[in-house]
């Protein structure tokens, strides 16, 4: 077997906080990567390349207003540096909160380029101008506001970086996680073979790989249907749900009344079994009290 070709991508953020990089740099699958090359990974502090005494970054607002804004001409010297460092075809992504969602489909396309400069912002943000003049793109991992970016760089990094020859162990794996191919993932399961009274699903003890993939995809189909249905929706409107997938989908379906309609009857059963226990000690009481 051919070892995969390594990766020659270089990431480099530019943030005023480079130490927070260590988190994807030094461990995990991340860690190894870059210790094996085929990830390179820069930190670039735009203080820098200030000139003041204070290497301050960041200025009032025009106009008022509370908070701070961060300044252009640091900024863009520290893109250019990083531009430097990551290849100068380098595509430039600054992360906000106002940008396109980050996703799956976002990250292996990223995953595609030569290198990257990713601007991680702080304060109130950055000037406009330097975004209209410098920034390819703008990028948000979700509805919420976080106080830096560096986060969002990071958590950028480790997705993109997933689908980067050779990072993974096993090629394959990212192609078998959630998303992959539209769907959320399969349930996992490992030793005990009884956890919490509950047991492991027989078809995974069986040894037969067709049964096995049969089960993994109608449970992965099954959990998008119940979790993100927007996603088979979107795979029902691209036209790639295979007729296979659609009698998987009908047969979990099936399944999962049956499981329901079991657990309602077992519910009423032990509701009655309970009620005429109560019946019997209420008899008991009454005639220890007769007695
Ligand atoms: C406090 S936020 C600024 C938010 C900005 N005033 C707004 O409301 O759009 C500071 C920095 O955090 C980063 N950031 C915050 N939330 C983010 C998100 N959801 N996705 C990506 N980056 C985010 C950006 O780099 C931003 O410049």
């Amino acid at each position: 077997m051919h070892e995969p070709r390594p990766s020659n991508m270089h990431i480099a953020m530019v943030s005023v906080f480079p130490e927070t990089l260590a988190v994807v740099r030094d461990v995990g699958v991340m860690g190894r990567a870059v210790r094996d090359g085929r990830l390179k990974l820069s930190a670039v502090n735009p203080r820098d390349f200030t000139v003041d005494r204070h290497r301050s970054v960041d200025d009032r607002p025009y106009g008022g207003g509370p908070g701070m804004v961060m300044r252009p001409e640091p900024l863009a010297a520290a893109i250019e540096e990083g531009k430097r460092l990551a290849g100068e075809g380098a595509r430039v992504v600054y992360l906000t909160p106002q940008g396109r969602r980050f996703d799956d489909r976002r990250a292996r396309e990223l995953a595609r380029e030569p290198g990257l400069v990713l601007l991680a912002g702080r304060y109130e943000g950055v000037d406009e101008r330097l975004l209209d003049s410098q920034v390819d793109e703008e990028l948000s991992i979700g509805d919420y506001v976080l106080s830096g970016g560096e986060l969002a760089a990071m958590v950028v990094i480790d997705a993109l970086a997933r689908f980067l020859p050779g990072v993974l162990g096993h090629e394959d794996s990212a192609e078998e996680d959630s998303f992959a191919d539209g769907l959320l993932d399969c349930p996992h399961y490992t030793r005990p073979e009884v956890y919490a009274d509950r047991s492991v699903p027989q078809v995974l003890l069986s040894g037969d790989h067709a049964a096995i993939a049969r089960w993994r995809r109608k449970q992965a189909l099954g959990r998008t249907l119940e979790r993100r249905p927007d996603l088979l929706e979107r795979r029902e409107n691209e036209r790639v749900l295979t007729a296979d997938d659609k009698g998987l989908l009908e047969e979990y379906r099936r399944e999962r009344l049956e499981v329901s309609r079991r657990a309602i009857e077992d519910g009423v059963a032990n509701r009655e079994e309970a009620t005429r226990t109560e019946g019997r000690s209420r008899d008991d009481g009454a005639s220890e009290v007769l007695e």
